[in-house]
């Protein structure tokens, strides 16, 4: 393994981290703890094509997916991210065939109660959004429990977007809001972005300041269409299944090395 300093000297230009060459630890003394993202997005994709590339069947894609889920959970933990929002079903997967559903609520249900005991031992809370009434019972049932016995965790929210849509979403909050101003609960002057905001399924939960797509689709697919006005976005081509915890400081890294403006020019 070379260290940063040879690296710089072959590429003066900067390091391309994402070389073989520079180890896990490596990257890791180059994050700034400071910098981090305080809400870190991922629409993980491409568990299909992993298993397919493999010739195995697609359920072995989600199911390593979930191993890569794990371990992205633990190091956001560790690094001090205090919110991780993963895509895990969208509206649109309802769509699949059925017996790919079913498999995905079984590998859904089974995660969700292997995994309590991490969730309270690393002090994470857990948060479901989405259409949740949607998902089958059994699982909506388990959810409310995990987020229930989870909530007075601390150290990271983990937010799992599950049967979700952000034009969905959207509408829900619209409908609501009409109710309440129909109730004259709040006033059409009291509108404004931040009361808006209250409306949706991400009230209290600060907008992502990174977004990462694994499996090198270049769209967003619905997904937090709102919350992601100033968002930083990173694309890789790296299939989740095999998106580990390499590939996350390399993001991380990437997103370090942004100037983020929100619209603004930056004083001298
Ligand atoms: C996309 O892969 C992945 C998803 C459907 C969401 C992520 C799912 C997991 C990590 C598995 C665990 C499941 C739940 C619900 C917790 P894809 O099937 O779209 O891949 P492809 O585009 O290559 O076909």
């Amino acid at each position: 393994m070379m260290e940063i300093k040879e690296l710089e000297k072959l590429h003066p230009k900067g390091v391309d981290f994402s070389s073989n060459a520079v180890s896990e630890e490596t990257l890791l003394s180059r994050i700034d703890k400071l910098q981090l993202p305080k809400h870190l997005a991922i629409i993980m994709d491409g568990n299909g094509r992993w298993a397919t590339k493999r010739h195995l069947p697609r359920i072995s894609g989600h199911r390593e997916g979930i191993a890569a889920m794990r371990e992205i959970v633990t190091l956001a933990r560790q690094l001090g991210i205090r919110f991780l929002t993963l895509y895990a079903f969208s509206n649109e997967n309802w769509h699949r065939p059925t017996a790919e559903v079913s498999k995905l609520m079984r590998l859904l249900g089974l995660y969700l109660k292997k995994e309590l005991k991490t969730l309270m031992t690393d002090k994470v809370r857990l948060k479901a959004i989405g259409q949740i009434d949607r998902l089958p019972k059994s699982i909506a049932q388990l959810l409310l429990s995990v987020e229930e016995k989870t909530r007075q965790n601390k150290e990271m929210t983990l937010i799992l977007a599950l049967s979700y849509s952000g034009r969905a979403e959207i509408i829900d909050a619209v409908f609501n809001l009409c109710g309440d101003l129909q109730d004259q609960t709040i006033s059409i002057n009291d509108l404004s972005e931040t009361v808006f905001s209250s409306y949706l399924h991400t009230a209290e939960i600060p907008d992502p300041d990174l977004m990462i797509r694994t499996s090198g689709e270049i769209r967003v697919s619905n997904f937090f269409l709102w919350q992601i006005a100033y968002t930083e976005l990173y694309f890789t081509k790296t299939l989740w299944p095999d998106f580990r915890r390499k590939e996350l400081l390399i993001a991380l890294l990437d997103y370090q090395g942004r100037e983020r403006r929100f619209g603004k020019v930056l004083q001298i």
